[in-house]
């Protein structure tokens, strides 16, 4: 069964990490930001956040998407699977880009960060819905033993491909799905 590298799982599981440190250390609000030495940690958090993510985007970008799957996989799931992976990737980037840009207005003291810290919020909240898809996907699959998961994930591992009249009721109902997607994008 084919799987990620090494260095791959490293990366997603180190830059989970990262990303939940980030999201729990979040700054409270714009006053906080007097503090010269919080200002100056944010922005180098932010800036050497935004650097992984482009090592990790540019090393993960040519590996095939589901590749540990025990199971044909159709286009149109493929297409979901690839989709959300680059959304997360959009959020992970427009996060710390945000972050800096309501940095830059502060230290400046211009106008327009309100909007700066509306458009910060919403990277967040789109990158909460976006992970919780992810990671809701991860476990509905590892539910149907595929394989997806054990290829990312060094734990928990699957030990084969589940069936049940649930399973099966569910990829039919999948099926359907993925259908429709590769009719309608002509996949
Ligand atoms: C319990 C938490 C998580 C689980 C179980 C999980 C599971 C997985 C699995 C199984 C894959 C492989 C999919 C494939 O082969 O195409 C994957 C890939 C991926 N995961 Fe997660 N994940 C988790 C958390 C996260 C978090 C927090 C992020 C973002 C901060 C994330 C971002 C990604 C991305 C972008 C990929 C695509 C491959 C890559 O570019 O590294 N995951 N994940
Ligand atoms: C990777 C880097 C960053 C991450 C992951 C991050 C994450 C977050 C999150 C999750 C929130 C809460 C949003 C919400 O209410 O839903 C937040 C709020 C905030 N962040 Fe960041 N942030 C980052 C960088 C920065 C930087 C560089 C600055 C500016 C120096 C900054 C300034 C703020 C401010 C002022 C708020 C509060 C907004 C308010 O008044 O509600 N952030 N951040």
């Amino acid at each position: 069964m084919k799987s990620h590298t090494s260095l791959a799982k490293f990366i997603h599981w180190s830059f989970s990490i990262l990303y939940a440190y980030g999201i729990f250390k979040q700054v409270g609000d714009l006053s906080e930001l007097e503090d010269p030495a919080l200002l100056n940690f944010e922005i180098l958090f932010a800036v050497a956040f935004l650097v992984i993510v482009f090592i990790r985007y540019f090393y993960m970008k040519d590996t095939e998407t589901l590749l540990g799957a025990n199971i044909e996989i159709r286009k149109g799931h493929l297409f979901i699977a690839k989709s959300v992976h680059t959304l997360v990737y959009f959020t992970l980037v427009m996060l710390p880009l945000t972050g800096l840009l309501i940095a830059g207005l502060f230290s400046i003291g211009a106008g327009g960060i309100e909007l700066a810290i509306g458009l910060h919020e919403f990277s967040a909240f789109l990158s909460y819905v976006l992970i919780a898809v992810h990671v809701g996907a991860s476990f509905y699959s590892k539910l149907k033993g595929e394989g997806i998961w054990n290829a990312m994930t060094p734990f928990w591992k699957e030990k084969e491909k589940k069936d049940s009249r649930l399973i099966s009721y569910l990829e039919k109902t999948e099926d359907k799905v993925y259908e429709t997607i590769e009719k309608a994008l002509r996949l």
